[in-house]
């Protein structure tokens, strides 16, 4: 049988992380982990409850009654906090704004890591985010780093928060997804930094297939 390997995939805002991941992970049977929507939901769960997002102490006592829970569901997974279904909540601009305070924190970071590598224990997963190769699977026999120019995310966001009904702005869609960059790449804690085992690939004219060959080519090799 073929070795279940675990793949990383890391990289900014909108490099296509998930599409690809989500991709890859149905051609080969893995299981796909989304910890961009595990920060999201943390985010989302501190703004109802009115908890700072750099407030580190209270945001470790949210997580200790905290369940999340992936579902498989069509077209996408559903992302359960505490049994509520909080799949497009964790999309809106409000938790995006506040996302990047919320994983900088050294609690939520821990926690979360730990909630990873659980996940990923029994290989067999494809994993994306921004410290997944460097932090949370160091020993991850297939590394990404997918990158695209500040410009094109923004477009391809732009475009997907059109067709799921999100309300879109071009031009504060790029401001803030250059902010977030920024911030997630200086933090003190598990910054957003290719491994340097990583193999960058730049997805600024690729399409969604061809990121998905580059990447089960990789797989390929390891495979041999
Ligand atoms: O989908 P998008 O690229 O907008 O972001 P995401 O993957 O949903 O991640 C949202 C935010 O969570 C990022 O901007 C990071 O601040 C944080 N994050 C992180 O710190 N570490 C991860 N492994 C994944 C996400
Ligand atoms: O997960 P991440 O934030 O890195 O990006 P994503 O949510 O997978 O991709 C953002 C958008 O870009 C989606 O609508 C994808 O369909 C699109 N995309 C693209 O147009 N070309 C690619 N090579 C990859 C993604």
């Amino acid at each position: 049988m073929m070795k279940k390997m675990q793949i990383a995939i890391d990289g900014p805002a909108s490099a296509g992380k998930s599409t690809v991941a989500k991709l890859v992970a149905k051609k080969l049977g893995y299981i796909y982990c989304d910890t961009g929507a595990m920060y999201r939901a943390v985010t989302w769960a501190a703004l109802q409850k009115g908890i700072a997002v750099t407030d580190d102490l209270a945001l470790a006592k949210l997580l200790q009654d905290f369940s999340l829970e992936f579902v498989p569901a069509e077209p996408e997974q559903k992302v359960l906090v505490n049994g509520q279904d909080v799949t497009k909540a964790i999309r809106m601009p409000e938790v995006a704004n506040n996302v990047s305070a919320v994983a900088a924190q050294a609690s939520v970071r821990t926690d979360l890591t730990q909630r990873q590598r659980d996940i990923a224990q029994t290989g067999g997963i494809v994993m994306d985010g921004r410290d997944i190769g460097t932090t949370v699977l160091p020993q991850a026999e297939v590394k990404i780093f997918l990158i695209a120019s500040v410009a094109e995310r923004a477009l391809r966001r732009h475009k997907e928060n059109l067709e799921k009904g999100i309300p879109s702005n071009l031009k504060i869609l790029e401001d803030e997804i250059a902010q977030r960059d920024y911030k997630d790449s200086h933090r003190e804690i598990s910054p957003l930094v290719k491994a340097v085992d990583a193999t960058e690939v730049d997805t600024t004219s690729l399409n969604i297939d061809e990121v998905v060959a580059v990447i089960m080519d990789l797989v390929a090799q390891k495979e041999k």
